[in-house]
């Protein structure tokens, strides 16, 4: 089989966000990378695998808090694709404890979230940006937990591991800006969305993932290196 140009790939695949975006991307046309821990298992990336028609999605392990993971993704990918278009560093954790603050948070929850939120999106994007081109985007998956400016005038309570490590990731996706230049590079700011990660939210994930598929591809060089919403405003760091 001949590789795929133009690829799209996404982490944390196998639900929520990231199968909505697999969902939306291929219906709009895209080969898509499905990567996601047990990816290949999945039953749900499966049957959507089956409902295609050619070999647009390519499902593929990876647990981005395993450096020896993401290298085999690395190896497997290349398979497949020969470069990507876009590349959706979706996959994140959000487990604090109900009662925990900065009085009482556990070291161990801080590097948690920041390991597979910041370190896990730096390793794919190391593994990933040789495949790049120039124009490819790169999306990081942050929060409005992350912004240092609006978290004093809009306190949402715990979330600290979390906060930390998004705020992390915003930084991270600015050095990635300054150093993949002929990218497009953003960290983007979902809402409130309803998932197994905030299952009391009011905007479901097709309208969040169909507002964010426009802005992914509206998205040109003078955008990289911001925060933007999902509906595509620009927001403050
Ligand atoms: N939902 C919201 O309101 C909201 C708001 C702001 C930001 N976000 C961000 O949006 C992204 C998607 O979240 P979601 O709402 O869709 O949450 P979710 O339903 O909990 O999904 C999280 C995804 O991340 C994956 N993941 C977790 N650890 C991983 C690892 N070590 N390796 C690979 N994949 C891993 C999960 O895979 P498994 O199935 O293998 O566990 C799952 O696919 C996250 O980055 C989150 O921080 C969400």
């Amino acid at each position: 089989m001949p590789l795929a140009s133009g690829a799209y790939v996404i982490t944390g695949s196998a639900r929520g966000m990231g199968l909505e975006l697999v969902t939306q991307f291929l219906s709009s046309g895209h080969t898509v990378v499905a990567a996601s821990r047990h990816a290949v298992s999945s039953s749900t990336l499966n049957t959507l695998a089956a409902s295609q028609s050619g070999e647009r999605l390519v499902i593929l392990d990876c647990d981005v808090g395993s450096t020896r993971s993401v290298e085999r993704f690395g190896v497997e990918i290349r398979k497949y694709v020969s470069s990507v278009d876009v590349l959706i560093n979706n996959a994140g954790i959000s487990q604090e404890l109900p009662n925990e603050d900065v009085s009482n948070v556990q070291p161990s929850s801080i590097l948690d979230h920041v390991n597979i939120n910041v370190i896990g999106t730096l390793l794919i994007a190391q593994t990933i940006a040789p495949l790049f081109h120039t124009g490819s985007k790169m999306i990081n998956i942050s929060s409005m937990c992350a912004s240092l400016d609006l978290a004093p005038r809009r306190p949402i309570p715990n979330v600290v591991g979390y906060s930390i490590s998004k705020a992390a990731l915003n930084m991270l996706t600015v050095k990635q800006a300054m150093f993949y230049k002929d990218c497009v590079v953003v960290a983007v700011d979902p809402g409130n969305v309803k998932t197994d990660m905030n299952p009391d939210a009011t905007n479901s994930v097709e309208t969040v993932v169909g507002s964010l598929r426009k802005v992914v591809e509206g998205l040109s060089s003078e955008d990289s290196g911001s925060f933007v919403s999902w509906e595509g405003e620009k927001l403050s760091w």
